[in-house]
This record gives structure tokens, C-alpha cells and sequence, in this order.
């Protein structure tokens, strides 16, 4: 298997020099399907961020295959790490001129048969193409969200919240539709989420981020069934106390 993202003791300031992110270090490997949780404000979004180059670290090296992501053509990074937000940004048009928003940054365009085929695969019906984009209902909205940086055909997939403001049932729509791209196209996958129950059924691995460290890693059963460090304990417990039994 591939190691398709390096990150090499990365840390993060805030604007005063504050740390966010106090020395990370990880690899994923082509395929895996990682979910990412810990306590609010712990760091997860800006870690995913600098994967996605919105942000650069102030010290440590993120790698692509090998490759120093400051190296690296931004936008081409993009296009290969395509990230989906909790809060779907519909730009004004269509859903097809939607979708067509990536490929035009490179100079593409997208074929009648590629748009049908972008909304098969987020489970949108195609008489959709021509509907206003933000008249759309939330869940509607978050997959042509997927759908767009899907346009883009990218290897690794950033997922900052993406169910956490829909409703249970579109919710496990999304979270279904994301595990048949991981299953089927083999879609790399970091998957920040706060739901606990989802960080389980669906990750291969997990990593818990609190106080801008990855404080545990592991296939998500162990992490789950058998939490070594205090912080996930508390964390895991915690939301066990609130939800009830975690499924
Ligand atoms: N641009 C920023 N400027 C200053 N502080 C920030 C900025 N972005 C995030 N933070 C702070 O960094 C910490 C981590 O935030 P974030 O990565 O959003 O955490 P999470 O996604 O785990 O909830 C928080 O304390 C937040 O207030
Ligand atoms: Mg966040």
C-alpha cells in the first residue's frame, strides 16, 4: 500500500503565536478510511486545513508521495485532495454550473454524461442539472457539494462535519453515499465528525485530536472497545453517558 500523505511533526500557531496544533505526526496509507475526533476546539478543522493548503504550518513538513506539499502547484494539490465543509456554499447558478465551478479552473468542462454520472453518484436525480443550486434542500445542497469536489476526481477526500447539520436521515445518506465512493472507487478518506457512533461504524482507523495533538491512533474497534489514553477514555465515556450506548 501506498503512503499517500506524510505529516512530519507539524505544528500550527494561531495569529498571537498561540499553538493550535503542538507537533503532529501521521501517515495514511492509499485506501484507508480514517475518522478523526476529539473534543471541540481541540484542532481537527485546522488540521484538516493544512492538508488542503489553506493553510501552511508554521514549522514541520507535510509530504504528497513523497513530495513537499510547498513544492507543490496549490491548485493541483486541491484537485488531488478534494475537502467537503459542514455547511454546503451554493454559488449562484445551477446545479450543473455547480459542478463545473473545478474543472473551469483548469480550463475543463464537463460532458452531459459526467454531470449524470457526478449526481448518480451523490444519488441526485439528473432533472436536478437545471434547478437553481440554492434552492436546494440541506441534504440536497451537501451532495452536490460532494458531487463538485468529486468534478475534480481526487484521490483523497477531506470530510470536516459533512452530516453535522442535516438531519439523521439525510445524514446517514451522506455517510452511506461516503462509504460506497470508499468502497467502490477506493477513495482515501479523512473524516472529521463529532458523532461518535458514526466515527465508529464507518472508520477503518481512528484518530483522536485533543489539545492539538493526535493523542491515539488505531483501527477504530481498538480505539473504540479499548481506549489507552485518558483523554479518549474520558472523551468516549463522556459521550456514552450522553447518547446511551454507543452501536
Ligand atoms: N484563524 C484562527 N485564528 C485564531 N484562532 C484560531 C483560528 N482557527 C482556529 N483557531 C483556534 O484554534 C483552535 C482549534 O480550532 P479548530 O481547528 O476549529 O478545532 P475543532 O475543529 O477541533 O473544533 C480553537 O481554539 C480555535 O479557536
Ligand atoms: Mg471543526
Amino acid at each position: 500500500m501506498e503512503e499517500l500523505i506524510t505529516i512530519e511533526n507539524v505544528v500550527k500557531n494561531d495569529d498571537k503565536g498561540n499553538a493550535i496544533l503542538k507537533g503532529i505526526s501521521a501517515k495514511v496509507m492509499d485506501g484507508e478510511l480514517i475518522t478523526i475526533i476529539g473534543p471541540s476546539g481541540s484542532g481537527k478543522s485546522t488540521f484538516l486545513s493544512l492538508l488542503n493548503r489553506m493553510t501552511d504550518p508554521d514549522s514541520g513538513i507535510i509530504r504528497f508521495k513523497g513530495k513537499n506539499y510547498l513544492e507543490m502547484n496549490v491548485l493541483e494539490l486541491r484537485r488531488k485532495i478534494g475537502m467537503v465543509f459542514q455547511v454546503p456554499t451554493m454559488l449562484s447558478g445551477t446545479v450543473r454550473e455547480n459542478l463545473l465551478i473545478g474543472p473551469k479552473l483548469f480550463r475543463q468542462t464537463l460532458s452531459e454524461e459526467e454531470i449524470d454520472n457526478l449526481l448518480e453518484q451523490v444519488a441526485l436525480p439528473k432533472t436536478l442539472k437545471d434547478q437553481d443550486a440554492r434552492t436546494l434542500s440541506g441534504g440536497q445542497k451537501q451532495r452536490v457539494s460532494l458531487a463538485r469536489t468529486l468534478a475534480n476526481k481526487p484521490e483523497i477526500l477531506l470530510l470536516d462535519e459533512v452530516t453535522a447539520s442535516l438531519d439523521p436521515t439525510s445524514s446517514l445518506e451522506i455517510e452511506g453515499l461516503v462509504q460506497v465512493l470508499h468502497e467502490q472507487q477506493r477513495k482515501t478518506i479523512l473524516w472529521v465528525t463529532h458523532n461518535l457512533k458514526q466515527a465508529k461504524r464507518v472508520g477503518q482507523y481512528t484518530w483522536v485530536i485533543a489539545n492539538g495533538k493526535i493523542v491515539e491512533q488505531g483501527p477504530t474497534e481498538e480505539v473504540f472497545e479499548n481506549p489507552q489514553h485518558e483523554i479518549t477514555k474520558e472523551f468516549i465515556v463522556t459521550a456514552f453517558d450522553q447518547e446511551g450506548e454507543i452501536q
